[in-house]
């Protein structure tokens, strides 16, 4: 460990213990240990394997049902096998150390409710909910999983509503289309409220979640980010971690002062 990196967690830490409320926003990269591909790192992201235009869109979705189905049950089949992280878990553990402690995820997986945060926001939605495309209404994740069994390795057509016969689709957020409204309100109105927001994992591109780290910054919060590569928000951070999420809010976890943890 090098003395820069040490001075770079020192500051971190200090920021940390003045702080009574922390927001934390993660990204793909925050479930990379746990085996889930992020999307954009070159060779093993899925956005290098796949067209988003072609899967994560309402088009895509009317196109071809099946296809886009499909891909996301295999996605459902991925993070159900997968389990949270020792960063998930550190986030837990630090819960006890705040006034508040939000989680603003763009992460699908549930792997931070899995790991037992409290306060967790899905603003890209949740691979484990789904609904009909046509009326809106839930559609069982029972019998999605069922339609999985029954499709094997196969292409799956997607579970018919039973209210008015439309294709149930995942309940994740596709590009053109609007954040949640109650988590989107929550998050902006936390950002707005926090002293220090830790930025885990995420390369800060998608919008309108990459404004959150802007609308902290603007009202006056410290920025702290853990990610191995730079990203656009790097330059108003305070601290800027180049560990991975596991290891560096593993350590962030040790050096926070011991009385003040549960
Ligand atoms: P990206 O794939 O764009 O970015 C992942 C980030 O995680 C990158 O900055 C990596 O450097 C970093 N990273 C990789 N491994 C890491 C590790 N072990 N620890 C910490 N960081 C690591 O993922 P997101 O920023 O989450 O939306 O992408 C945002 C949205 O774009 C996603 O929610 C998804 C995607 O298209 C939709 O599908 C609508």
């Amino acid at each position: 460990m090098s003395a820069l990196t040490d001075r770079l967690y020192e500051g971190a830490v200090r920021l940390l213990e003045q702080a009574k409320r922390l927001v934390v926003l993660t990204g793909a990269g925050m479930s990379q240990e746990s085996g889930i591909p992020t999307f954009r790192d070159a060779q093993t992201g899925m956005w290098a394997r796949f067209r988003p235009e072609a899967l994560a869109t309402e088009s895509a979705f009317r196109d071809d049902p099946s296809r886009v189905f499909s891909w996301y049950l295999q996605r459902l089949k991925m993070v159900r096998a997968a389990h949270p992280n020792p960063g998930h878990e550190s986030l837990v553990a630090m819960e006890s150390r705040f006034e508040s402690l939000i989680i603003a995820t763009q992460n699908v997986d549930s792997l931070h409710s899995r790991a037992g945060s409290a306060n967790v926001l899905e603003l890209h939605g949740s691979l484990e909910r789904f609904y009909c495309a046509d009326c809106g209404e839930t559609v069982s994740t029972d019998e999605v999983l069922a339609a999985v069994r029954r499709g094997g390795e196969k292409l799956v057509s997607p579970v018919v509503c039973r209210s008015c016969g439309g294709l149930s689709r995942p309940g994740v957020v596709w590009f053109g289309e609007s954040l949640p409204e109650e988590p989107m309100r929550e998050a902006w109105e936390a950002a707005r409220n926090c002293d220090v927001m830790l930025i885990v994992g995420t390369s800060a591109q998608v919008y309108p979640v990459a404004e959150l780290p802007h609308v902290a910054w603007e009202a006056g919060a410290s920025l702290i980010e853990i990610n191995p590569d730079e990203t656009p928000v790097s330059g108003s951070c305070a601290c800027t971690i180049r560990d991975s999420a596991a290891t560096g809010l593993q350590r962030l976890v040790m050096l926070l002062p011991p009385h003040e943890m549960d």
